[in-house]
């Protein structure tokens, strides 16, 4: 009987509905509306899928090349976005909001055309299930189209002018400047495209650092991006973090810095900044999100969610499970559920129908992971279900009990297939690690009892930014407050809210005298001023 983990294919095992064009793709970067093949050193983007050589040794799968630039080429998308901004008075950030909306419009359009080929593009850069890469997509051009709404209504109620203690005036949001933006590998379209896209149609310019891995996948959209937008608007660069964003920052010509990865990676970005008063951040970054299984939860509900919620995407979530406190008297029979609900997930590679759990991208994570379970069990606790087991990029998704304070598990963010499972007798165990815990995302709390229901809500909501009743972490519907407290994150992103994170309210304002009221009326009727206006947009 093979008793391996996963089965990686041989190369003419993979379908030919992963075909994907690796020249056209390859070594491309956008600055000042020019699409450019960079000359200079690259990097293999290496796919988590392996292929089983004859020789039964496996192998990732080369998906293509991007470009490694240097200092001097992200400083020169710096200077790009700086000349689009040209101190407010850029093309783009006077531009009329109804012209900006059109703009975004057309790179939707553009958008909607290159699905199936940033489909494929995410399974095989990051592994993600066809399932979980088409939702990745369609979630993310309609956070396009409800943003462009969001604007939309957000200009009406600025298209008028108000009338205050003698005063006249017009209240508008405008754009910050130059956003710095970077996106995280595990929703490198969706968590790049909720800063990107809210930050550039409020009239901001943009460089845009891809992440290491899903940085590929962005490539179909140069085209739109350089033919929909002014030149510059929008930079798009790739390489190593610190050779490029370094001195970008150190330039201290970042106005926004919007960052979804490491506490660690964005303490250096903000400490990079000669200005930081100057400098508006949006931020998520790690979390260590419990869920909290009270003796009264209905245990088949707390199983599903605790399942889906620990290991969709294999746990590499934000906002995935990432501990699960079961109370003592149930732990017995949720433990046993728990281990036979994730045995009975299917392992395969991200094209495979009724696959959940896939390899992993990121460099020897199978290896970090296996280092945390062995400190867990060195410590006392057991893997308890068939997990653990690794092969190349992947390792069997593994449940391991009773967690305890002193393993690393129970409070580092492991970001990987592995839930950690421990008992607790009394609630104050949970307001303890909530007390210390570096991070303040989320909650799930799984019970029936309305008082204690309601205890727990008031207890930890002003610890945590969401607490789910009955159901797992996360972070949709994207209209509701995406946001996090200590070490997880800065500012509030949802589709509204993220237009009032990258722009700031200006107002133009006169004494109401006859003379003022002729004037103002004159620059409005005459259609004189992008600022000054009452056009409604419909
Ligand atoms: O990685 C963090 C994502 O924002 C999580 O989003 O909860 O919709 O998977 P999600």
């Amino acid at each position: 009987m093979n008793d391996a983990p996963i089965r990686f294919p041989t190369e003419s095992e993979i379908p030919s509905t992963m075909h994907i064009d690796k020249e056209r793709l390859s070594m491309r970067w956008l600055v000042g509306g020019e699409l450019r093949t960079w000359p200079g050193e690259g990097a293999d983007v290496l796919s988590p899928v392996c292929v089983a050589k004859a020789d039964g040794k496996l192998e990732r799968v080369v998906v293509g090349r991007t470009p490694n630039l240097d200092s001097k080429a992200a400083l020169e998308a710096l200077e790009a976005a700086k000349r689009a901004w040209d101190g407010g008075r850029g093309d783009w950030p006077t531009m009329r909001v109804a012209r900006r909306i059109g703009a975004m419009e057309r790179f939707a359009e553009a958008m909607a055309k290159a699905r199936e080929e940033m489909v494929r593009l995410l399974m095989w850069e990051i592994g993600k299930t066809r399932k979980d890469a088409e939702t990745e997509f369609d979630r993310t051009l309609l956070y396009v189209r409800d943003t462009i709404e969001a604007l939309k209504d957000l200009d009406r109620q600025s298209s008028r002018f108000v009338l205050e203690e003698g005063f006249l005036g017009q209240i508008r949001r405008s754009p910050l400047g130059v956003v710095m933006c970077m996106g995280p590998f595990n929703y490198p379209l969706n968590e790049t495209f909720t800063t990107l896209i809210p930050a550039l149609i409020m009239g901001n310019t943009v460089v845009c650092k891809l992440p290491k891995y899903g940085a590929l996948l962005h490539a179909p959209l140069f085209e739109a991006m350089r033919d929909c937008f002014p030149p510059g608007a929008i930079n798009v660069i790739t390489g190593d973090g610190p050779t490029t964003v370094g001195p970008i920052m150190e330039s201290g010509d970042v106005d926004v810095l919007a960052f979804i990865g490491t506490s660690k990676v964005g303490n250096t970005l903000k400490r990079q900044h000669p200005r930081p008063n100057r400098l508006r951040c949006i931020t998520g970054l790690e979390s260590k999100n419990p869920a909290i299984v009270l003796p009264d939860a209905d245990l088949d509900v707390a199983v599903r969610e605790c399942v889906s919620g620990a290991l969709s995407f294999n746990g590499q979530r934000c906002t995935a499970i990432k501990l699960v406190f079961v109370h003592r008297s149930v732990e017995g029979a949720f433990v046993e559920r728990l281990a036979s609900a994730v045995d009975a997930l299917k392992a395969g590679m991200p094209w495979e129908p009724g696959v959940t759990l896939t390899p992993l991208p990121e460099d020897n994570k199978p290896e970090r992971l296996a280092a945390l379970i062995a400190d867990a069990t060195a410590r006392g606790a057991r893997v308890v279900n068939r997990g653990g087991q690794r092969l190349g990029t992947f390792l069997r998704a593994a449940v391991v009990y009773p967690v305890t304070p002193e393993m690393a598990l129970y409070a580092e963010e492991q970001f990987g297939p592995v839930v950690p499972v421990a008992a607790f007798d009394d609630e104050r165990e949970i307001d303890q690690f909530m007390q210390k815990s570096a991070y303040g995302q989320q909650v799930a709390l799984f019970g029936r009892d309305r008082k204690k229901m309601a205890f727990l809500v008031d207890a930890l909501v002003n610890q945590v930014s969401r607490i789910n009743l009955n159901s797992q972490c996360r972070r949709g519907p994207d209209t509701f407050p995406f946001t996090g407290r200590k070490d997880s994150g800065e500012g509030t992103l949802s589709v509204s809210d993220a237009l009032r994170a990258f722009s700031i309210r200006a107002v133009v304002a006169a004494a109401s005298n006859e003379d003022n009221k002729a004037l103002v009326s004159d620059i409005v009727v005459g259609r004189m001023s992008s600022f000054l206006s009452t056009d409604f947009i419909f």
